[in-house]
Order: structure tokens, then C-alpha cells, then sequence
């Protein structure tokens, strides 16, 4: 705290990718996952952010790469800022007042990857540090999860679930650490399709997912045995059955989202090439499994030491424009 009421902090939090989806809300408000979901945090997609609060009234400021933000996207940084500065009211802090945020991806935000993981799980911390407050993991996955489901497991490192929970206030929805970052040495390519902006956000099509799809009931069920048999692969380390689920997982996701009305479409042709190619991997004796998030681009599990033949064999598919890989990273830090 340079001054009574005023603060300034940055953290630092890497982008995670799902291993078993979240795909639904059972409240839209307070983002409460009809299931759980697992994934792995990797250390390669990395968001820095800077709040700095003023101590006075006024709209927040959020720059993102060194330029003013889009409108929708500074309202959903000041409604996560909200909650901050709701809960340093409880605690009895100083108001901090509007705040300038300060945000830079290492990775670029128009390829298509997601990053509202790592921004959200970065703002929430970067937030509660400035306000004076000094969070739980479990109370900063709350808060990041509020501004976007998956932030909250970036909050932790490794391998990492976000448990659904029972209660109605989202006290219980929180994202525990299954497997630490360096316990195990395995982790993803991802391959960079070349698309223009996808035309439907995760949050429209998940909800009518919930709304609309046939599937809806039957993904819910499934995923929660996955989720179980996930973090039973994970404890284990079994990579063929962890990587088995994981495509079972996406692939259900994509049934539910295409089942919905309106369709969600995620796939380029590029996605389907590299998905056979995947399973081609798979023939040629290669430990390789494929995920698709809600959108075009595909991410690999596997083993560090095949990641170079992975690298090439995926570099090599029509319409891939980069191949990246990333290694396990750890959870939300100061910067
Ligand atoms: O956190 P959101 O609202 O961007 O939703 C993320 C949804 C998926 O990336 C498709 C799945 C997941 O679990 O991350």
C-alpha cells in the first residue's frame, strides 16, 4: 500500500486446458458448473496483470497489450473488480476506489487461444493483493471463477479439478490441486489452426446447451464418472486411460454443442485432419491424445520426450499454422 486506500499489485497466472470439460451452468450469475471438471495447467500460456487501485470513484481502466480494451471486455474486468472491492468492504479495508488494470498476454490473444483462464485467474489475484486482502486458494478460485469457469483452475498448478459443489452460494465450487506441476512428465501439444474469429462465445453456446441439447442430460452424467476417473488416472499416472477419457470427454462436449438449437460448430476442416492424425500417432505406437476446446484448435496430451515427433507430425496437417508445446506450470504467483 503506497497510501491509505490506495494499492498496487501484479500477479501472474498461466492459461489451463481441460482434460474433462465444464460445459454448463446450474447458475448463470454466480457461474456454477453443472459438473466438475479437470484439467492441466501448462506453463508456456502466460498472463500478466497489473491493478493498481486509486482510492478514488470513477470507471476502472483496462489495458490489454498496451492499448485501451474493448468496451465488453473492460465491464467484465469492473464487474470482477466489484467483487473485490465488495469483499475488502466486508473485511473493513479502505474503499479502493477505480482501478487501472494493466494486462499482457505472452502468447497472442488473436490467434484464437484461450485466455480469459489465465486473465481472469490474474485480475482476481492482482485485485485482491492491491485491495489489501490475502485470499485462500480457495476463496481466489471463487472470485476467478466469477469472471470466467475455467479461471478458476488456473489458480492452482498441475493437474487440477474444479469441484462442482452442492451449495447454492458457490462457497463449495472451488479448484483443488489433484497432481502437482512436477510430479509428472507429461504435457501438451497444441496445434494453432489457421480460422478467422470464431462466430459463437463458450458462454452463449454452453447455455444453450444446457437449454436446448437432447444430450444435455446424458453429458452430465457421463462427465461426472469421467471427472472420477480422471483424477483416478492422474493419482495413478496412467496417461492411456487419463488421455482415453479426455477424448471421450471433448468428443461429448461437441456431440451436446452441435445437438443444441442453435448448433455451436467449433471444427475446421484442420480439426478433423488433426484429430485422424492424432489416432494415426496412436497406430504408429506414439502415446497421443487429442482435446478441442470451443474452438478450432486441438491440444495433444502426451509424454515431454515425444513432443518433438509430435510437434512435426501435427506441424505437418494442412490449415495448421503453429504447433506449440507446454509443460505442466504452476498455479497463480506475484509477479
Ligand atoms: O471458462 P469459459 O466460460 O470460457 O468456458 C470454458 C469452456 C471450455 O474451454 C470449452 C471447457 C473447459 O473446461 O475449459
Amino acid at each position: 500500500m503506497s497510501r491509505s486506500g490506495v494499492g498496487s499489485a501484479r500477479a501472474r497466472a498461466r492459461s489451463n486446458i481441460a482434460l474433462v470439460k465444464y460445459w454448463g451452468k446450474r447458475n448463470d450469475e454466480l457461474v456454477l458448473p453443472h459438473t466438475g471438471s479437470l484439467s492441466l495447467t501448462l506453463d508456456a500460456l502466460i498472463t500478466t496483470t497489473e491493478v493498481t487501485f486509486t482510492g478514488e470513484a470513477g470507471a476502472d481502466v483496462f489495458e490489454l497489450d498496451g492499448s485501451p480494451a474493448e468496451e465488453k471486455e473492460r465491464v467484465r474486468v469492473s464487474q470482477l473488480l466489484d467483487l473485490v472491492r465488495a469483499e475488502a468492504k466486508a473485511s473493513g479495508l479502505p474503499n479502493p476506489g477505480a482501478a487501472r488494470v494493466q494486462s499482457s498476454n505472452n502468447f497472442p490473444t488473436a490467434g484464437g487461444l484461450a485466455s480469459s483462464a489465465s486473465g481472469f485467474a490474474a485480475l482476481a489475484a492482482a485485485g485482491a493483493w492491491a485491495a489489501g486482502l490475502d485470499p485462500s486458494s480457495d476463496a481466489l478460485s471463487i472470485i476467478a471463477r466469477r469472471g470466467s469457469g475455467s479461471a478458476c483452475r488456473s489458480v492452482e498448478g498441475g493437474f487440477v479439478e474444479w469441484v462442482r459443489g452442492e451449495r447454492d452460494d458457490g462457497l463449495d465450487s472451488v479448484a483443488r490441486q489433484v497432481l502437482p506441476a512436477d510430479a509428472w512428465s507429461v504435457g501438451m501439444a497444441v496445434a494453432i489452426v489457421d480460422a478467422g474469429r470464431k462466430d459463437r462465445s463458450s458462454r452463449d453456446a454452453m447455455k444453450d446447451s444446457v437449454d436446448t441439447s437432447p444430450f444435455y442430460e446424458a453429458w452430465v452424467r457421463t462427465t461426472t464418472q469421467d471427472v472420477e476417473n480422471a483424477r483416478a488416472a492422474v493419482l495413478s499416472r496412467d496417461l492411456e486411460r487419463l488421455g482415453t477419457i479426455a477424448e471421450h470427454s471433448f468428443l461429448r462436449m461437441h456431440a451436446a454443442a452441435m445437438a443444441a438449437e442453435p448448433p455451436a460448430i467449433f471444427w475446421q476442416p484442420p480439426t478433423l485432419a488433426l484429430i485422424a492424425e492424432v489416432r494415426a500417432l496412436r497406430a504408429d505406437g506414439i502415446g497421443a491424445w487429442a482435446t478441442v476446446d470451443a474452438g478450432p484448435h486441438v491440444a495433444v496430451l502426451c509424454e515431454q520426450k515425444d513432443f518433438e515427433v509430435i510437434r512435426v507430425r501435427l506441424a505437418a496437417v494442412p490449415g495448421v499454422r503453429d504447433v506449440m508445446v507446454a509443460r505442466p506450470g504452476p498455479g497463480v504467483e506475484r509477479a
